[in-house]
Parts: C-alpha cells; structure tokens; sequence
C-alpha cells in the first residue's frame, strides 16, 4: 500500500511518499481503510527521533498516530466490516496510509451525526484537553487558563471547560481573538503583557491552567493560579512538574473516545478543523503543522487531489462533506445549561463540582475511578 512516512529519522527531507507492506489486522488491532486522519506536532517528534523508547517506530513507518476509516477485518469481533471507526494507530504503524491499524481497545464507532474528519481528531488533541480537565477537576465558578487556546488542544479545552461550566481565559496569537472567543474564552492576546491582561481579568488569580506551550509562558502562568498543583501541561510535562503540576496523563481508552464522540455528534464538541488536505498533499499539512502557530486542527483525507477534481460540485470522495476547505468555528461553546446528564446526576465532585468533563457512560467517565487527582502527586505523563 501507500504510505506517507519516512525510512530514518530526521526532518522533513525523510518524508514522502512509499510504497510499505499492507499492514496484517490481529484480535488486538483492526484493519481499516482510511478515511481520514489528525497530524499533530508529536508526530513530527516522532519522525525526527525526538520520542525513541516511547513511541515504536518500524521503518517505512506512515506519519499520525489517529485516524478514521471503515473496518476491513477486524479478529476480535468487535467491529464489523464497513463500519466507521476511529481511534489510535497500533504500536509501529502510522495513519497516513491507504490502510491502518487501530488498537481494539482504543478503537471506537463514529455515531451519526459525526463525520470521520471530526473523529479523527479525537485520540490526540481532544482527548488531551479532556484528560487534562477530568484531573483537575474544572467545574462551575471556577476560571480556567488556557495557554495555546487557538491550537489543536487548547481550543478544544476551551469548549470543554465551557462545557462544564467554567470562566474561561484563552491566551492565543492575535489572530486567534474570533476563534477563541467564539470557542466561549476571553481572548488575551499572547506576547508581551500578556500575564498582567489575565491578572486584571481575574484578580483573585485562576483555579487552573492548561498549558499548550510550554517554556516562559507556563512559568509565568504558574505566578496567576491560586494552587500551584493545578497546571497541566502537554507541551512541558517535565516544567510543570518543577513548578507544582504535572503534564497530561493520558487514557486513550475507547469508552472515552466513544463519550467525545458522541459529544461532537450532538454539536457539544465541534471539532476545529481549520484546514483539510488530502493525502496526496500531506508534505503541507506537515509544514502546516510544524509552523507551530497552527489554528484548531489539521486533518489529511484519503481523497487525492485528482479524486476531488471531477466532482463539480465540490463534495467530497464520499459525498458526506466537502473535504477541503477552510473554516472557523463559529458557533460560541455550548451554555454550562448543557451539562451532561450524566455531570448532573453524578452531582457535585469532591470539590463541590460537576464529576467529569464528558457525558455517557465510559467506564475512564469519573474522576471517582481514576482514583485522586493524579497530577496533584507527579501524574505518570505519557508522552505521544
Ligand atoms: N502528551 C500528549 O499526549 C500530547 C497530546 C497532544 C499534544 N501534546 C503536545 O502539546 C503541545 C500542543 O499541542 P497542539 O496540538 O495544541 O499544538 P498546536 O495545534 O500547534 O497548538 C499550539 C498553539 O500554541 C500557540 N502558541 C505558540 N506560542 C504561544 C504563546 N507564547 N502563547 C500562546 N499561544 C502560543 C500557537 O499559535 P499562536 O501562537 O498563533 O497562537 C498554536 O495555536 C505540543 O507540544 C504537543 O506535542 C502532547
């Protein structure tokens, strides 16, 4: 098959298109013909050798770490052939490729009403925004500081902070301001003075942060919380342990994933896709990617160039949505009146707040059965 990876590690002048075996379906991984798929900044660590002894890597290994598609085979039975799932590439293999394989336990269906240019999104960046506000516990009354609020993971945040009905404060580039507002945030503009225009809008100090950046922004973010153990950080695990936090324990389960799908498929989430490509011009969505100012997310589609083309009105390989294009989220993030029914019934959580992030009945859904704050100790960070 196909793959867009690379044979060594290195930059960019490892990558291209290959020809790599077709990968072989087992009971713990499932074969899927992709449809779609989520390139983050870690998979760029990965091809540049930055996360050997943590991420497997087999050469000629395919970029991405999630994907969506539909079921070729899958041994364990769990899925049928032709359904729509999505979830995180197994050990050694990628997501940009004809074909991919999904670990069975981090697999999930894509429901109705989403589509797999929106699930694919949801192993990395919107699971991490989600594990991140699970550990600390956000609810109602409290004000959340989002570091990176325009990126793949802090604008997620934003709405799922929103969603459990908290005040938030993004700090993002100033050309983020609509998108971070319309996520549901008050937009600080990142760059100099950006801490003391957080400090004015919440004088009494944040109740959390969750940090997309890293470096001097989150030392400085750490100077505005209240309790030093509530940062979270998916770009600076290691800092913000010094500084009293903790980087993101990651779940990666599919009861989760299943939870935030179903969330976007009701419009609680909406996926912020800013530009799509498809897979036969993965080398920009890399360079998209690696400018780390990207906007929301960046999704690679199946569909090549010359598949779109012939279609004059425009509608993707599978006729569900148009594959690439560019666009912000418009809508503001979901009213606090929106909490699950599962937050409402759950009641308050230790602190006095709703119990978890999302709704539905995933068994990684409260806090309860992950045990105590984890971060508050030095959480296990796993990196991507
Ligand atoms: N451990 C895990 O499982 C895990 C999972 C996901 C992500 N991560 C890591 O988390 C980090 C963020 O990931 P991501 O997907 O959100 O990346 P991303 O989509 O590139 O977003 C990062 C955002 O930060 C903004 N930014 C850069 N400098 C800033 C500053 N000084 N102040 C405020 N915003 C600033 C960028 O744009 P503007 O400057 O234009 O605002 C961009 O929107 C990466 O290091 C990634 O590897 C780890």
């Amino acid at each position: 098959m196909r793959i867009y990876g690379f044979t060594e590690y290195g930059g960019p002048e490892v990558e291209g298109f290959l020809d790599a075996p077709d990968p072989v379906a087992s009971t713990r991984a499932v074969l899927v013909r992709m449809r779609a798929a989520g390139l983050n900044p870690a998979d760029l660590k990965v091809r540049s050798g930055q996360r050997q002894g943590t991420v497997e890597v087999r050469f000629p290994m395919a970029l991405g770490r999630e994907a969506a598609g539909a079921v070729v085979r899958d041994p364990s039975g769990r899925f049928r052939a032709g359904e729509l799932v999505f979830g995180s590439c197994a050990s050694g293999s990628g997501a940009l490729g004809d074909l991919v394989l999904l670990v069975v336990e981090q697999t999930a269906r894509v429901p109705e009403g989403a589509t797999p240019e929106q699930a694919a999104c949801i192993p990395v960046a919107i699971e991490t925004a989600w594990d991140a506000l699970a550990e600390l516990e956000v609810g109602p009354g409290d004000t959340v500081l989002i570091l990176g609020a325009g990126g793949g993971v802090g604008v997620h945040a934003v709405q799922l902070a929103r969603h459990l009905g908290a005040r938030v404060i993004g700090v993002a580039g100033a050309g983020k301001a609509e998108l971070v507002a319309s996520a549901g945030a008050e937009h600080v503009p990142s760059g100099p003075g950006w801490n003391e225009a957080v400090a004015a809008l919440a004088p009494e100090g944040v109740d959390a942060v969750i940090d997309a950046v890293g470096g001097d922004t989150v030392r400085e973010a750490a100077t505005l919380l209240r309790d030093p153990g509530q940062i979270r950080s998916s770009a600076a695990p290691a800092l913000a342990s010094e500084l009293g936090g903790s980087g993101i324990t990651r779940r990666r389960d599919a009861g989760v994933y299943a939870e935030l799908a179903e969330l976007v498929a009701r419009g609680v989430i909406q996926p912020v896709i800013h530009t799509t490509y498809p897979l036969s011009e993965a080398a920009a969505a890399v360079a998209t990617v690696a400018s780390g100012h990207a906007t929301g997310k960046t999704v690679i589609t199946a569909a090549t160039t010359h598949d779109l083309s012939w279609r004059g009105d425009k509608r993707g390989y599978d006729g569900r949505i148009t594959p690439i294009r560019r666009f912000s989220m418009m809508r503001a993030a979901v009213s606090p009146r929106r909490l699950t029914s599962r937050c409402r019934r759950g009641g308050p959580g230790p602190r006095g707040r709703a119990a978890a992030p999302a709704a539905g009945a995933g068994r990684a859904a409260s806090p309860a059965r992950r045990g105590p704050r984890p971060g508050r100790r030095g959480a296990r960070h796993e990196s991507p």
